[in-house]
């Protein structure tokens, strides 16, 4: 018996049945469902409309089912349309008919806001901590390969040397601000629409503070129409959900450029690479690629949702149902991008020796060396031409930047036209000043600000990143 047949007299197609039906899906908010339904047969009973006794029953049915969901016993039929209806027929066979009297002052739109609440908060706690472990992984590696230097780009070129535990720690403050996003989105989620019915508010004096607070909640909504239709908190966290694919996909990039061999500067666990079917030889970073991959599928997500949203009329509308699968599917995708993600990082392999050696390859310290020169009291742009032309003459002569000759510098000043490079020219102990502003230990101490990759920073960044970890728990 369909729970809402009482004006029909013919029974639903069969395609509209398979076509509406959701409890394949919306079973994912089984244990928020009984969560709801148990503070609000207290709610009931608070408010006179069940006595003492039928709260009692209707509890103990209602934690016996939430026994059966976790052990996953529960059998859940198709007829039944979702897991609201499934709950309750499935409470009325344990309880008898008391259990009808479950759905008192609720409809199945506040209840279903309500159990998605629920979810998308414990969801974005699971996540949280999720992003902690991956943010372990990065300071670990960070702190193991703390000495490894590498070539920093833009353009895809080679721009300055940095330490690659400052490149890790790039990737540890995105994160952080993804936790930021994700607790920022809970806030707002964590308001209870129960109490507002099907749109216009329930029709019993229930107080709906106290059910909410039962629930955890952190406030009531204001607006029963808001209530029932809003569904801006899964806007919200697909948002920060995508974005942090979004990250997770920077880097998988990243780890496949730097496992192939022409880098070579990290090699992949065989724990975290697969091979091919035909070729021998290969090993390659599937999961890397992947969670670049299903990152395409979180953005898709996002937007199908602003879609979905953007024409509705207030109140309920049956489109809401949809907003489920991409939710479940993002928030899954993360968790398990995270996962495996955080696997790779701890158990990659570094090749400080190759690094290093591309990091030097660009004169990727000709920058330091121009600095070098404004501390010896010429202007930026006069040291930046300087430079440019000792450059030139170092790839003309095949030589790296810290091992240009004394001539070469004395050429490279005077083809500036400034008189004060002129002047400069010859200067005791300037030539071997910017040779060593050239290697790359001098051009990574010498950017020695807040956030910078000189390796005391670097150190110190480590540290802190490292204490909060721990305070973390
Ligand atoms: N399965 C529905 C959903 O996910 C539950 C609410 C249905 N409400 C209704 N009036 N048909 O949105």
């Amino acid at each position: 018996m369909r729970l809402w047949g009482g004006r029909f007299s013919a029974a639903t197609d069969e395609r509209v049945a398979d076509f509406t039906r959701s409890i394949e899906v919306d079973r994912e908010l089984a244990l928020d469902d009984l969560a709801g339904s148990i503070a609000h047969v207290h709610g009931l009973g608070r408010a006179g409309l069940l006595t003492a006794e039928e709260v009692t029953q209707l509890v103990a049915g209602l934690e016996g089912l939430a026994a059966e969901v976790e052990a996953g016993r529960l059998e859940w039929d198709p007829a039944l349309e979702d897991v609201h209806m499934n709950l309750e027929a499935a409470l009325e066979a344990r309880v008898g008919p008391i259990g009808r009297k479950l759905h008192t002052g609720r409809s199945r739109n506040d209840q279903v806001a309500t159990d998605l609440r629920l979810w998308a908060r414990r969801s974005i706690d699971r996540l949280d901590a999720a992003i902690v472990a991956m943010e372990r992984a990065l300071v670990g590696l960070a702190e193991r390969e703390g000495e490894a230097v590498m070539p920093g780009l833009t353009h895809i070129q080679p721009a300055q040397p940095v330490l690659f535990a400052h490149h890790l720690l790039a990737y540890v403050e995105m994160l952080e601000r993804d936790r930021g996003r994700l607790a920022d989105a809970r806030r707002r989620v964590n308001v209870s629409p129960l109490g507002a019915g099907a749109l216009a508010g329930a029709g019993y004096p229930l107080d709906r503070e106290a059910t909410a607070a039962e629930l955890g909640f952190e406030g009531v909504s204001a607006n029963s129409m808001d209530a029932v239709s809003d569904r801006d908190f899964v806007v919200e966290m697909l948002a920060a959900v995508a974005l942090g694919m979004v990250h997770l996909s920077r880097l998988a990039e990243e780890i496949t450029w730097w496992s192939n061999p022409r880098f070579g500067f990290v090699r992949l666990a065989d724990a975290f690479s697969t091979g091919s079917s035909m070729m021998p030889n290969k090993k390659n970073p599937d999961p890397a690629e992947l969670v670049r991959g299903r990152a395409a599928r979180v953005i898709g997500s996002l937007s199908g949702m602003l879609a979905l949203l953007k024409g509705l009329p207030l109140t309920y509308q049956r489109d809401l149902q949809e907003d489920k699968p991409p939710l479940f599917e993002s928030v899954a995708t993360l968790r398990a991008s995270l996962e495996v993600m955080a696997g790779m990082v701890e158990t990659l392999t570094v090749d400080r020796e190759r690094m290093r050696a591309a990091a030097a390859e660009g004169h990727t310290t000709a920058t330091a060396v121009a600095d070098a020169l404004v501390r010896r009291g010429l202007p930026f742009r006069t040291a930046h031409h300087v430079v440019g032309a000792l450059v030139a003459a170092a790839e003309a002569a095949g030589l790296a930047l810290d091992a240009v000759t004394d001539a070469m510098i004395t050429a490279a000043l005077g083809a500036s036209g400034d008189p004060a490079a002129v002047a400069l020219a010859g200067t005791a102990g300037l030539a071997d000043e910017l040779r060593a502003a050239a290697r790359l230990e001098g051009a990574l101490a010498s950017c020695d600000v807040v956030g910078g990759t000189a390796p005391a920073r670097v150190r110190a960044a480590l540290a802190a990143a490292r204490a909060r970890l721990e305070r973390e728990g």
